[in-house]
């Protein structure tokens, strides 16, 4: 059986060319995941997918169900994680439309529930999550990202923001100075859920606006986000098919 799981997120909801062989609600002790995991076969290799936001796309960032969402994957026997995920360009090397396999982590989120270990535990226990992402996984990542001709942003700092606003180009000011080189709403608490289950976990972005304030500094619509994330996500899924092909 295939042990990875596809996280898909804004303009990802579903795995074009998965030959579906199961669609389950998996009930989890910490309610229920966004949607039914997905089991199939694309290219020839079994896949697991779950769509983020669920499948209407109708769950914003900050309401999602993390926990469940990791948990699901794990009870469903998945090992490695490939968290698709749409970003806002903060370096000027990550324009809309183009890749990012970032490779560090900044949480700017609050109010999320964000750990399993909190609850009827037999001692405290902490994580190590100095590196956030697993580099076997970015590897393959990257090596794709090659492969396909695609130039992508080979390492990055995602900063999680809590959303579902937008950032302030001040805001954007302080992650830069932070060391921030791209900004999404959905990475945390996600990779560190994924760590304390064990789970290989690595995220490939998808620049799909500059960040505020970036670029030409003009403001940012859900039209352009949509536009730009349709060729953005044709990449993603070009990347995916050649790294499951080489599995
Ligand atoms: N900010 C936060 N999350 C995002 C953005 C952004 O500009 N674009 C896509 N996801």
């Amino acid at each position: 059986m295939g042990d990875l799981a596809i996280i898909g997120g804004t303009g990802l909801t579903s795995l074009e060319g998965l030959e579906i062989t199961q669609r389950e609600l998996i009930h989890t002790p910490f309610g229920e995941p966004s949607a039914p995991l997905v089991q199939g076969v694309l290219n020839g290799r079994e896949v697991f997918f779950l769509a983020r936001h669920g499948d209407a796309h109708t769950i914003p960032p900050h309401r999602i169900n993390y926990r469940a969402n990791i948990w699901a994957l794990h009870q469903a026997g998945v090992k490695r994680v490939i968290a698709v995920a749409a970003v806002g360009g903060i370096d000027d090397t990550l324009p809309p439309g183009a890749l990012a396999i970032p490779d560090q982590i900044i949480d700017y989120t609050w109010g999320r529930p964000s750990s399993y270990f909190e609850d009827e535990l037999s001692e405290v226990t902490h994580v190590d999550f100095s590196y956030p992402y697993c580099d076997e996984l970015r590897a393959m990542l990257i090596e794709q990202c090659r492969a396909a001709g695609l130039s992508s942003c080979e390492t990055g700092t995602y900063g999680a923001t809590q959303g579902p606003r937008l950032e302030t180009a001040a805001e954007i000011e302080r992650m830069a100075r932070d060391g921030c080189t791209m900004v999404g709403m959905t990475g945390m608490p996600e990779a560190v859920l994924a760590r304390e289950l064990g789970l290989n976990y690595a995220c490939c972005a998808v620049s799909a606006n500059w960040a505020a304030g970036k670029g030409d500094g003009s403001i940012i619509s859900m039209a352009e986000i949509e536009e730009n994330l349709k060729s953005g996500m044709d990449r993603v899924r070009q990347v995916l098919t050649l790294l499951l092909a080489r599995l």
